[in-house]
């Protein structure tokens, strides 16, 4: 039971999480690539309080490689979170700024320096979603023919993430002196070479960037599968997660507390955020409407074709209203299918009624209702021990977003589960994690003390 307040993400799109949001009349479809949408959208999130933006990436098209898709979803258009959140960063003063970045296809030292920059300039609000890619097609976009196997993809995820880390340590805080009269501009004990050595990588050091009012960017990740959580055991601060029925999320919640403890790390250390698209509306019935006025645009093609990019083989070789077959045994995306095959059977669901429930939100949990409605179905798996918070999923932007702080959030915080004022100045503070310290100065103050 968790006497905190409940932490929320916004899952920062261009249109809408459904697939077909930027159809709808009140999107504008060319949102997706114009800064003012994304100003507008993080002031509105900084207005609800939410802790965190978080913007997805992949160096690549997303969902299935399938041009046809590509011609009548958003897919194939996406601006770089990085370079947007760092707008952002300008426009905003309080809400955290979460941006994916892949292990696969970056080197540390990039990674290290953009979200420590980030971190800088926003004086403390910056995180770094670390994921291993999930789109082949990120390999055609590096020099690979074939993308590297999801083992390999986490061995070098651990290297790197310890990599990271360990350049955000590079300097130390009161490092940088500035002392015009003596011409000394740092304390050469307080920055530090990491000259690292490992299996994928030599790093000398030292980071660029000085520390940040938060230490270092808060580490998030959503792994799902046996290396995903337990590299996130050991690394993450925040994980996201897929999660459709409150039992599986239970399990998932207890799982990632007890391997962030077998890595010596307080429960506490780590938030667990499922993802959910909430539907508002001022009626169960209206709330309906709006989501049912989407799914009505999605084209079973289409679907079929995104889900098979999951099940490893082409599911219009099977009959829509016949039953869910089991995925190919050498799938990529472990977590995810998992959860669809897991709902499927539970539920008794054709591909149909399949593809129904997950394709206009990638698999993401839908809670559709008046305010109080999905309020008391947040509340059900906060109380329960399945979340710290959750990664919220606007239906479309800025309508969906619009009724969450204006409808949803107030509910939330008359229900005194939800802040009512930033807690803090930083993504740390807000989120009730600690300032790690930093490795050199912990070392001096040991020797001092031995
Ligand atoms: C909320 C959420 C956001 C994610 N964002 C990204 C992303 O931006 N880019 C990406 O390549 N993968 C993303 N993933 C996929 C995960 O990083 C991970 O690969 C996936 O959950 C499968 O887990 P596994 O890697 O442990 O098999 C996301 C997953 C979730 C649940």
């Amino acid at each position: 039971m968790s006497a905190a307040m409940m932490k929320l993400g916004c899952f920062l799109e261009g249109t809408g999480h459904h697939v077909a949001a930027w159809r709808d009349p009140d999107v504008d479809p060319h949102g997706r690539q114009t800064l003012a949408h994304y100003l507008d959208s993080a002031r509105l999130a900084e207005r609800g309080k939410f802790d965190l933006l978080f913007m997805a990436d992949t160096n690549a098209t997303f969902g299935a490689d399938d041009v046809d898709s590509w011609t009548r979803t958003t897919a194939a258009s996406r601006l770089e979170p990085i370079t947007l959140l760092a707008a952002m960063a300008g426009a905003t003063e309080r809400i955290g700024l979460v941006a994916t970045a892949t292990t696969t296809y970056f080197e540390p030292f990039h990674v290290a320096r953009f979200f420590a920059s980030l971190d800088q300039i926003s004086g403390g609000r910056a995180g770094w979603n670390l994921v291993t890619s999930l789109a082949v097609a990120e390999a055609y976009n590096f020099g690979r023919e074939t993308h590297p196997h999801h083992g390999d993809r986490y061995a070098r995820a651990r290297e790197f993430a310890k990599v990271v880390l360990g350049l955000w340590d590079s300097w130390e805080d009161g490092a940088v002196i500035a002392d015009k009269a003596t011409g000394i501009y740092l304390d050469r004990s307080k920055l530090h070479f990491l000259n690292h050595k490992g299996k994928h990588f030599s790093v000398r050091g030292p980071l660029t960037v000085h520390r940040s009012a938060q230490g270092h960017p808060v580490i998030v990740q959503a792994g799902q599968s046996e290396d995903g959580r337990d590299l996130a055991g050991e690394t993450a601060e925040v994980t996201f997660t897929v999660q459709q029925d409150l039992d599986a999320a239970k399990a998932f919640y207890a799982d990632i507390k007890h391997r962030a403890q077998a890595y010596g790390r307080p429960p506490h250390a780590i938030k667990v955020m499922p993802g959910v698209m909430t539907v508002i509306g001022q009626t169960r019935g209206e709330a309906a409407d709006k989501y049912e006025r989407l799914q009505a645009l999605l084209s079973p093609e289409l679907a079929i074709k995104d889900l098979s990019s999951y099940f490893g083989f082409d599911l219009a070789d099977y009959p829509l209203d016949g039953p869910v077959p089991d995925p190919s045994p050498t799938i990529e995306q472990k977590g995810r299918v998992k959860m669809m095959v897991e709902l499927a059977r539970r539920e008794n669901m054709t591909i149909r009624q399949l593809y129904r429930r997950v394709y206009g939100q990638r698999g993401h949990r839908v809670v559709i209702g008046t305010p109080g409605e999905v309020a008391d179905a947040l509340e059900l798996w906060f109380r329960a021990g399945a979340a710290d918070g959750f990664n919220l999923l606007p239906l479309t932007f800025p309508r969906g977003l619009e009724d969450i702080v204006d409808l949803l959030i107030p509910e939330l915080q008359r229900r005194g589960l939800f802040r009512k004022e930033y807690e803090g100045k930083t993504l740390r503070e807000n989120l009730g994690l600690p300032v790690p310290e930093n490795r050199w100065a912990l070392e001096r103050a040991q020797k001092n003390v031995g």
